[in-house]
This record gives C-alpha cells, structure tokens and sequence, in this order.
C-alpha cells in the first residue's frame, strides 16, 4: 500500500463515493480484464519453460471475479445507504465487505508470490517484462483501494440509531 493511500481521498461523503466509483471500481473492471489474456499468452508460450511464472493468469482471473462480485455489492448495498446516510442492520455487509477485502488481499499476496514480487525471471524475453512492467501497479492499486475504504469510507458507516 502507498503511504498516503488513504491522505489523497475526498473527504465529503458525496465525492469520497465518486472517486471510488469512477477511479477505483471502473479502473479495476477495466485493468484486470485487460491483463488475463497477455498473461495466457505469456503462459502458453514459455509452458515448457521451468522458470516461467505458472498460474498468474489463473490469479489474475481470481481477483477479476471477486473484485466484480464484491464492487456490485458496494454498488448495489453500500453505497446507495451511505448517500442516504446509513440505516439499521448496516454491520451486517460492511462486515462482509470487510472480509471480501481479506480475501482480496490475499489474492493479490498469491500474485506477488506467482511473479517473485513482479520481478522477470532471468531468462525471460522481452514478453515478460512487458507483461510485469503492465501489471506492476496492479497489485498496489486494489490495495489502496481497500486501504481507503476499510480506513474511511467503512469507518463512516453508522447504523441508524
Ligand atoms: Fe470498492
Ligand atoms: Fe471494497
């Protein structure tokens, strides 16, 4: 996670829920899609290779489709209590939210494991460094963003009393 993850947000309910959902969430939908298919190719050709990374195509697809799943959540739950500014019975998914970003997290530290933190193998051709250096803010990305949500947006949400 960057240092200041959680100091560049908008602090005004309104323009915190924005950012997340124009910089974050439609960031992510398109980055991760775009990743997985370079990463099976590169796969595909070095199969025989035994230093070849194995399985980060499978990874990449893993946290596209828990990202997604867990982003309509946000969309269709959290998000529309917290514009109207919180409701009863709201622990319930924040604690699920927060658990999804566990998971989350631990998929991205499966990533960094695959890939040697992202770092070509020493044989590899110009194909893996052009896939890595495309992936390199892959892993920090979601992790500010789970940063600034556990951190600000989730501590914000209040049941109503
Ligand atoms: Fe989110
Ligand atoms: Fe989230």
């Amino acid at each position: 996670m960057h240092d200041n993850a959680t100091a560049s947000v908008p602090q005004e309910t309104g323009a915190l829920i924005d950012h997340f959902l124009t910089n974050c969430h439609e960031m992510h939908r398109a980055d991760l899609a775009s990743r997985v298919p370079p990463a099976e190719r590169v796969e595909q050709v070095h199969a025989d290779d035994p230093d070849a990374t194995k399985g980060l195509a499978r990874a990449l697809t893993r946290l596209a489709r828990e990202m997604e799943d867990h982003m309509v959540k946000e969309e269709m739950i959290l998000i529309p209590v917290l514009r109207s500014g919180g409701g009863a019975g709201i622990e319930h998914p924040i604690a699920v939210m927060r658990v999804d970003h566990d998971d989350h997290a631990e998929t991205i530290t499966l990533i960094r494991k695959l890939t040697g933190d992202l770092t070509p193998p020493e044989t590899a051709c110009g194909s893996w460094p052009s896939l890595y250096g495309g992936t390199a803010t892959l892993p920090d990305e979601p992790a500010d963003h789970i940063a600034q949500e556990n951190n600000v947006l989730l501590s914000r949400l209040k049941p109503a009393r």
